[in-house]
């Protein structure tokens, strides 16, 4: 359900000098008698691409480097991505999966061909991470690779060849190769886009031309194994909703998913976009507010798909989602190197519920991008390596993963700024396997606490622990001097008595919570 205000608060100058909490704010029900869709854990997919930091210096620094590292991959970003629990990661773009070339990416590294990698920074990528080394890391972590072929600048045939490549266990000519690049079996991947934002970089495609291509790509991309391929159509930009029209219309019945990419920018303009750090208050609620409009976006995609597919047999993938901020100054142009701090963890928290709220379409969403790019859960700089606040979000939140939702009914105070507002608590909840109920709670307001007064109803806890996420200042960050300023902490704000659930929950704060 969506948060409805409760209380309009009062203006603008009262509520910036004020940082004290006010009393009995918010009300909730949380039906835990009323179990709605199953959290897909791919919904706190990742996404890598060759960009940047991300996969060179990110990931992979290779076998020689006095970074310490297993096989290339860095020892440091492979213990926090395991903690993390990632389900799910996109390779290799992005913009740049439509110009690569797969077959420059296998075989003995130091006898790859480089390639200009022209969309990111101009710079000559060596192909030292390719097909073996990105199958080979999920396989080692656990996680489910999400391959995206090059439609735009590839063909078929090297399209049908690296799928035949990857999972064929036949004596087949790409088997067979993949056998001399010293990989017997085929690697397990089923999820597979088919290009990437085919109407910009990736081709710059009508939607009726890209359907007729999505179309002839899929008919060549065969099933090797009895697991069947999850293959994803290019989707929407934002609100191109006549994209999702054509698509659905053209091609539904040849998808399993739709991608849709949004990102958030604080002004919403591009050419500036806005300062990840040291932002005036405007910015911390413009942000806030445009990652808001996900829910809008999915719910008239949503509208749009059910007319072609009421079974909800085809799912919207947010493939790319998260903030985009003006680069670090002095960081190289193109590598799209920016800090995270507080507000890209409540960013995070506020699609994660928008994402639950609409887990009956939305079974995958991948934030751009994992490492050193856009908001980054990782930032490493030579052989240090730190976690952002988004990072910890999604920590925090891995309880949702494969759990079922629950209904929560919320009234909420706003957050208001000048003379706009949003609603000061979001929240979800879910039960796991084990039978265990979270709630997350999120406060957007930077000033006022909020008192949340939660009737249960399915649910009867005999406690309630929980951690926090939160800091002194909107653009609180961790940094490579001080790793540690923002990271979750025990929350004991939260207090049962005769089966009420009272949350105190502070100004600019994450919550999740154990019942
Ligand atoms: O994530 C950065 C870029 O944003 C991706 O390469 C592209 O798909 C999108 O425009």
């Amino acid at each position: 359900m969506t948060p409805r205000p409760l209380l309009v608060f009062a203006a603008l100058a009262v509520a910036t000098v004020l940082s004290v909490a006010r009393a009995a704010d918010a009300t909730l029900t949380l039906r835990a008698d009323q179990p709605g869709p199953i959290i897909n854990r791919n919904i706190y997919g990742h996404f890598a691409e060759h960009l940047g930091h991300c996969i060179y210096e990110g990931i992979w620094v290779g076998p020689d480097s006095p970074i310490p590292n297993t096989k290339g991959y860095r020892n440091d970003v492979l213990a926090a991505l395991k903690t993390l629990h990632v389900p799910i990661l996109r390779w290799p773009g992005g913009c740049f999966a439509d110009e690569y070339h797969w077959k420059d990416g296998i075989g003995p590294r130091e006898s790859r061909p480089s390639m200009f990698n022209s969309h990111w920074g101009g710079v000559v990528e060596n192909n030292h991470f390719g097909t073996h080394e990105f199958l080979d890391l999920c396989e080692m972590l656990g996680i489910e690779p999400y391959v995206c072929l090059n439609v735009g600048s590839g063909t078929v045939q090297e399209a049908m060849e690296w799928v035949e490549y990857m999972t064929s266990p036949a004596n087949s000519p790409m088997a067979n190769l993949r056998r001399a690049h010293g990989r017997q079996e085929p690697w397990k991947v089923k999820y597979l886009a088919i290009g990437n934002e085919s109407w910009g970089c990736g081709g710059s495609m009508t939607p009726e031309f890209y359907a007729d291509n999505f179309r002839r790509y899929n008919t060549f991309v065969k099933n090797y194994t009895s697991t069947r391929l999850y293959r994803v159509a290019c989707g929407p930009d934002g609100s191109n909703y006549n994209w999702t029209e054509v698509l659905m219309q053209k091609a539904a019945k040849n998808m399993n998913g739709l991608a849709l990419h949004n990102y958030t920018l604080p002004t919403g303009d591009w050419k500036k976009k806005g300062a990840a750090t040291d932002f005036p208050e405007a910015e911390w609620f413009s942000t806030l507010r445009n990652t808001l409009r996900m829910e809008e976006l999915i719910t008239k995609h949503t509208a749009i798909m059910d007319k072609y597919d009421p079974e909800k047999k085809v799912a919207l993938v947010v493939d790319e989602w998260g903030t985009w901020y003006d680069k670090t100054p002095g960081s190289k142009d193109g590598f799209l190197v920016q800090q995270n701090t507080l507000r890209d963890a409540i960013v995070a928290a506020l699609n994660f519920h928008i994402f639950h709220r609409h887990a009956d379409r939305v079974t995958m969403a991948n934030i751009a991008q994992m490492v050193n790019v856009l908001q980054a859960a990782i930032l490493t700089e030579g052989d240090k390596m730190i976690l952002t606040p988004t990072y910890h979000a999604f920590e925090m939140f891995k309880v949702h993963q494969d759990a079922t939702s629950l209904r929560v009914d919320l009234l909420s105070p706003d957050y208001s700024f000048g003379d706009e507002k949003i609603a000061a608590v979001s929240a979800s909840a879910s039960r796991d396997a084990a039978g265990k109920v979270h709630l997350s709670l999120v406060n957007t307001d930077p000033h006022h606490a909020v008192t949340v007064a939660c009737a249960l109803a399915g649910v009867e806890p005999k406690s309630v622990t929980g951690r926090i996420l939160t800091a002194a200042t909107m653009d609180a960050h961790n940094t490579f001097a001080a790793p540690d300023a923002v990271k979750p902490a025990p929350f004991t704000g939260a207090q049962l008595e005769n089966g009420e659930l009272t949350v105190a929950l502070p100004a600019k704060s994450v919550v999740v919570l154990e019942l």
